[in-house]
This record gives C-alpha cells, structure tokens and sequence, in this order.
C-alpha cells in the first residue's frame, strides 16, 4: 500500500483540470452573462427552466461546456489551492481574503461553531428518530434561538409565564396547578421586559454575522446530529482544526489525517455553490419576504434533502449496493431503462456535459477506493455504470455523471455513513446560500411568480347538503 500524500490530490484535481480543457473549450454564454435589462426576455420551460431571476457576480455555470466559476475563479483552481473557508469568505465577501481577513474570519468561525445552547436543546428531540436533514432544519431553528438570545444564559422562564399543566409528561418547569385539562399558552412574551441593548444588537437574525454563524453552525450540527444518533455526546471544536478537519473529528471523534482533511476541504470547495439550484431559489425566496437568514436556510436544506436534489447523493450509493457486483451493471441498466428509471447521480438541469465537479469526484473515489475494499467493490459498479449510461445517453440527451454520482463513495471510504452524505452537502452548500441571499437583498424584490390558470370559470356554488 502506497502511503497516501496530499500532493497527489492537488496532482489529481490538476489532471482533471488538464482533461477538461482539452475535451471542452471554455467561453462565457453572451446570453447569461450580459447585465440585465428589466423586462427580460427568455424562454421559459416547465420548472422554470431558462427562467433569469437576478443578476449574479457570485458564480457562473456553464452548462454547455461544463465549466463552473466562483467570484471569477475557475473550479479546479480554486480545489487545487485554497480552502472552504477562504471559498466561503470569497462567495460572500466578492475577493480572496488577504491574510489578516483570513485570519479574523476563522477566528469568527471558530467562535460561532461552539453552540452550546442549541446542542443542549437538540438533545431534547428524539434526533435518534429523525432524518438528519429534518434534524439539521431543526438545528438551524434552535440556532436563531442561540444568536438572538445570545448572553442569555442568565434567563430563566418567570413560573408565571411558562405552561402550565396537570400532564406528567410536560418538562419539569410546569407547575400542577390543578386545571381540568392541560394548558399550553405561554402568558408572558420572553420579551416583556425592554430589551437590553446588547439584546437589540443580536436580535435581528440578519447581515454577516448570521451567515458566518450559519456556516459555522450548520457544520457543528450536523456532526452533532451524527454523534447523537450514534449515542455519543457531541464533540467540542478543537482550535487548531481546519473547519474541514473540524467537521471530520467533530463527526468521527477522531483527528483526520491530512489527506482526508484535504479530501473534505476539496469536497466543500466543490459542493458551496451552484447557481439558482433548487435549495439555493429556495432560501432566497424566504429570504425575499425578508423572513430571516435562519428560516431561509432552513428552506434550503429542506429542498436540498429531496432525491432530485442533494439526497441524490445518499441514493446512488443504495443504487450501487442494489446492483451489488459489476457484473449485474449491464443486465440492472437495462431493466432500469425499460422501466424508465431516473439512474441516481446522473443528468442536470443545466450540465449537458460533463459536471467539472464530477471530474474532480471520480478520480478523488478512484484514489481512496485502492486500499479500500468496499469501496473498490462500488467504484467499479460505478464506473461500468458511467460507461453504460455515457454510451447510450451522453451523446443522445447530454446525460453525464454530475456530482452526486461520485461523492458517495468518497464519503463512504472515509468510513461516513450514507445518512451525512446529503448533511455535508448542507455544510458546504450554506456558503453559496447566505453568499446569495445577502446578495439578492441588496437589490430585494419578492418573488412572487404566476401560473396560467387552466382551471373552470362561472361554476354555481351548490350549498353543502345538495352535493353529492
Ligand atoms: N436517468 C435517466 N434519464 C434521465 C436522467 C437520469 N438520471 N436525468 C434525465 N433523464 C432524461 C429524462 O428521462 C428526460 O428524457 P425525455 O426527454 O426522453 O423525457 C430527459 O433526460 C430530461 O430530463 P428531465 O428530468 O426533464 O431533466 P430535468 O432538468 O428536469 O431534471 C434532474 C434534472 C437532475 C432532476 C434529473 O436529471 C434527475 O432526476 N437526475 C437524477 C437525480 C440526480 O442525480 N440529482 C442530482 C442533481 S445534481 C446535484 C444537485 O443539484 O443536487
């Protein structure tokens, strides 16, 4: 077994770079890369497809070449050099950190991964039961909580104020106050009293602060929700960490090495951002009735879970276990397509080539996957399913692996399991969200879509006990 060395993974991302610029040309679409002029014209298709929502300098995707740039920078670069922090200050601040922004931006960062309150309250739920993802949007709830009533650990709920109950199930801060049935109505606002100014300062829930908590946060609840499922407490940052090798030992409890802290530094760079995906439209709708960055975000990780969506990535691994051995791929593929079966990790709304960051997961699989046996096994069902799937629906429909499709077995060799695949997508992808939904909101219009009404008119309303 050759020792593993992060050089090869810079080595690797270069190759993947070199082959893409051979097999496709990179040049920028005149018609999405032009500033706007309200009324737009476009045309539309179902999902709103081909639909221009805003304009954007955050990133740019190039669906017919497969190119993906960041704030001006290509993908590959960007994988090859730097890290998920200074990827997520560039999305959201516009330029690379200099040294001292850096520093101050993992500093912050740091500070906000702590948490301590919403952990304690995430302990409350059955998180054991939960979908993580449903868990992670509830983390993010309690996590408004946290930054909004910051420094108020000293609070404690006035009895007068609190439910007021005859249930023995109802938490110990109840008071038996011999009522018939049971009361749940809080009778006192926690704000009753003026708010301090301190109190003002961290109430709103909006501007930097939060989407540095968030992206911080979303990291240490998910390695939470991954602990507490396991029946572990969860584990305090370290500050010497990476925030990827934070993430590994907070999730794993145990200290990466440099090589898989490189492979999940790789894996947050390529997964933060991604145009007006689902989850992305998603929060910057919430964010465009000015609801809160907390809500917004929460939105987007509910859209993210769906199977379409970022739960692809959870799915592909359950298909390849399906398919069990390389030798099944063919006869499985063709069952699949005569059922018309979406294969999971394939297509794209906007990629009719092949998805740069698919480029970059495949070989990272193919690296971790030759001293890994499983792994082995699922990267060669994989890659025999990429030749069965290219072959016949590249050329025909422009389907190619995407992001989803390698990912997997990234994770899966760095011993995580399948349910935090669609969760470290969140971790990442919470960079690219509050990077656009600050930025939508410089400008803020609400979102306020129309269908084409296809339904009745003049129908007669016939009262209740006359229908039949
Ligand atoms: N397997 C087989 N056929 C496919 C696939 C696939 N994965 N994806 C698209 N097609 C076919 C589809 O059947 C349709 O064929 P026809 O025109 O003959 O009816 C054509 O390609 C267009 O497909 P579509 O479903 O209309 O495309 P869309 O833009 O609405 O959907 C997609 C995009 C990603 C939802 C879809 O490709 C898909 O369901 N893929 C599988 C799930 C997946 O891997 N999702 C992760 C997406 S990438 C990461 C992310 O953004 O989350």
């Amino acid at each position: 077994m050759v020792a593993k060395k992060t050089k090869d993974i810079t080595n690797l991302i270069l190759n993947a770079k070199k082959k893409a610029r051979k097999e496709t040309s990179f040049a920028p679409e005149p018609e999405l890369t032009t500033p706007i002029k309200w009324p737009v014209r476009c045309i539309v298709g179902p999902g709103l497809e081909g639909a221009i929502a805003c304009e954007t300098k955050i990133g740019y995707v190039n669906g017919s070449k497969g190119w993906l740039v960041y704030r001006g920078y290509d993908i590959f670069d960007l994988c090859a050099y730097s890290t998920f922090e200074e990827v997520s200050y560039l999305l959201i601040h516009g330029n690379l950190p200099n040294s001292s922004q850096l520093k101050s931006f993992k500093k912050k960062l740091f500070q906000y991964s702590h948490l301590p309150n919403t952990k304690r309250l995430l302990m409350g739920f059955p998180i054991e039961d939960m979908n993580p993802m449903g868990a992670l949007r509830l983390g993010t709830n309690l996590m408004r909580q946290e930054l909004t009533y910051r420094d108020m650990d000293n609070y404690r709920p006035d009895i007068k104020s609190v439910i007021s109950a005859d249930e023995d199930s109802i938490p110990m801060e109840t008071k038996p106050k011999g009522e018939e049935r049971a009361i749940y109505e809080f009778t006192h606002k926690k704000y009753s009293r003026p708010m301090t100014i301190d109190e003002q300062r961290l109430h709103p829930a909006t501007g930097l602060d939060t989407c540095y908590h968030l992206i911080a946060g979303v990291a240490s609840l998910a390695a939470s929700i991954a602990r507490i499922r396991a029946g572990h407490l969860p584990i305090e940052p370290n500050p010497d960490l990476s925030h990827a090798a934070n993430f590994i030992y907070m999730l794993t409890g145990t200290l990466p090495t440099p090589v898989e802290e490189r492979i999940m530094d790789v894996a947050l760079i390529l997964h933060a951002d991604h145009g007006i995906n689902a989850s992305t439209f998603a929060s910057m709708v919430v964010a465009s009735t000015l609801s809160d960055i907390y809500l917004s975000i929460g939105s987007g990780i509910a859209a993210l879970n769906g199977p379409l969506h970022g739960g692809a990535n959870e799915q592909v691994l359950h298909m390849l276990e399906e398919i069990g051995n390389v030798k099944n791929v063919k006869s499985w593929y063709t069952k699949a397509r005569k059922s018309k079966r979406k294969i999971m990790g394939f297509g794209h709304r906007v990629y009719k080539a092949y998805d740069p960051r698919a480029r970059v997961l495949g070989p990272l699989a193919d690296y971790l996957a030759k001293d890994n046996k499983k792994g082995r096994a699922l990267f060669q069902i994989a890659q025999a399913l990429e030749n069965e799937v290219v072959s016949t629906l590249g050329a025909q429909k422009g389907i190619f692996p995407n992001v989803d499709f390698y990912s997997g077995i990234v994770y899966s060799c760095m011993g995580i399991p399948v349910e935090f695949f669609t969760p470290i997508f969140a971790v990442s992808r919470v960079s690219g969200w509050t990077a656009r939904i600050l930025e939508y909101l410089e400008n803020n219009r609400i979102f306020r879509p129309r269908a084409m009404y296809i339904g009745d008119f003049d129908r007669k309303y016939v009262p209740e006990k006359k229908r039949k």
